[in-house]
């Protein structure tokens, strides 16, 4: 059933990304709602960027010394206005722009930085995306392009419901990776394929060969030229049906971009690449609709988008 689903949703998806180069992609839409930005109004003046002044007392720990409120409470008093426009509109507004951008910064270096890192690079401990790079997991919510230009309310949509968090519209809440050996299965898995097993270890050990040929890493030819049919194969690996033909990610499923190893949450080695098979992953990230007030989320998400530049 889920491989239906997600054959269906692939055939929609696979994006002109692909196609284009992903360079070009997450820029575009800055690109793009640049060209379509009204003039700006000249009436109010522009609020002081904070530069790098440091977000927590000096001496205190920047995860834990957060900043009060009055020490912004300029820019929170301004930052209601935000609730009324929607985020992809933010920022076509340069006033709008600047707020959600000093505001956004707090809000992520006080309940984003503890996993994806201070400096927006990701953990590997935590498992926690790279947000600096332009490359969306989770994506698609623009409706001209069919998903292909990167939008503001593509993030928007996984800090506010997550990511596999139990909300009912959390990302990822239709696929993970599979378990391969149907003893590591969840309940959710076990609903979609049982318990029936495809692949065999000596299987399993061919196909991560080709995964890392896919990631420009050495590779066994024999066995990866035999990883690449099982790969394609929808009676055994039906990798491709999640990740593509092409290995480059689905952005409706969150299923990682295989050809690109820096983006692998769950480690691009060989021997990581066979426990995710082996053993399937099950990445997660709280929702925060209920922890972040409105105008925070909002601002937050353009914030995380902006910095999405390489
Ligand atoms: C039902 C959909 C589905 C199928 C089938 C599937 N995958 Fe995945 N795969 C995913 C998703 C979703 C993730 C991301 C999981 C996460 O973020 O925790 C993933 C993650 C991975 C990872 C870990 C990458 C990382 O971020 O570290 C590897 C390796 C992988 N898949 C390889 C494969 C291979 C090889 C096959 C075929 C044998 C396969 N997948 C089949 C959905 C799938
Ligand atoms: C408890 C740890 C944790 C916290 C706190 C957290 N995240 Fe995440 N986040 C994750 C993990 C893990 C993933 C990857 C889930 C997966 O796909 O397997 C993720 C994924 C994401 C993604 C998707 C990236 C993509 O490529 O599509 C975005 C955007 C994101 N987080 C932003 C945020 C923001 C902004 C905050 C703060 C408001 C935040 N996260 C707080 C753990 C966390």
């Amino acid at each position: 059933m889920m491989a239906k689903t997600a054959r269906g949703i692939r055939t929609v998806l696979i994006s002109a990304c692909a196609v284009l180069s992903l360079a070009g992609c997450g820029q575009q839409a800055s690109t793009q709602v640049a060209s379509n930005e009204p003039p700006p109004a000249p009436a109010e003046p522009a609020p002081e960027p904070l530069g790098d002044e440091p977000t927590s007392p000096p001496g205190g720990s920047p995860l834990i010394g957060l900043p009060e409120e009055e020490e912004y409470g300029e820019f929170v008093a301004r930052a209601e206005e935000l609730v009324n426009v929607s985020t992809n509109d933010i920022a076509k507004s340069i006033r709008l722009s600047a707020i959600s951008l000093a505001l956004g910064r707090m809000v992520y270096d006080r309940h984003c930085a503890s996993c994806h890192g201070a400096d927006m690079k990701g953990s590997a401990a935590m498992h926690a995306p790279d947000l600096t790079d332009n490359q969306w997991r989770f994506s698609g919510d623009d409706h001209a392009s069919g998903g292909e230009i990167k939008i503001p309310s593509d993030v928007e949509w996984t800090i506010r419901y997550g990511v596999r968090s139990g909300h009912p519209s959390a990302r990822g809440n239709e696929s993970d990776m599979l378990a391969f050996d149907p003893q590591y299965r969840n309940d959710h898995d076990i609903g979609d394929y049982g318990r029936v097993k495809t692949v065999d270890e000596a299987e399993v050990e061919a196909i991560a060969e080709y995964v890392l040929q896919l990631s420009k890493q050495r590779f066994d030819r024999a066995k990866a030229t035999r990883g690449k049919a099982l790969f394609l194969d929808n009676a055994k690996g039906n990798c491709g049906d999640c990740h593509t033909d092409e290995g480059i990610g689905n952005a409706a499923l969150g299923s990682t971009d295989l050809t690109r190893k820096e983006v692998y949450l769950w480690g691009s080695d060989k021997a990581s690449i066979i426990e995710s098979i082996t053993k399937g992953r099950r990445g997660e990230m709280p929702a925060f609709d209920k922890v972040l007030k409105p105008e925070e989320l909002k601002a937050v998400s353009v914030y995380v988008f902006s910095q999405a530049t390489k």
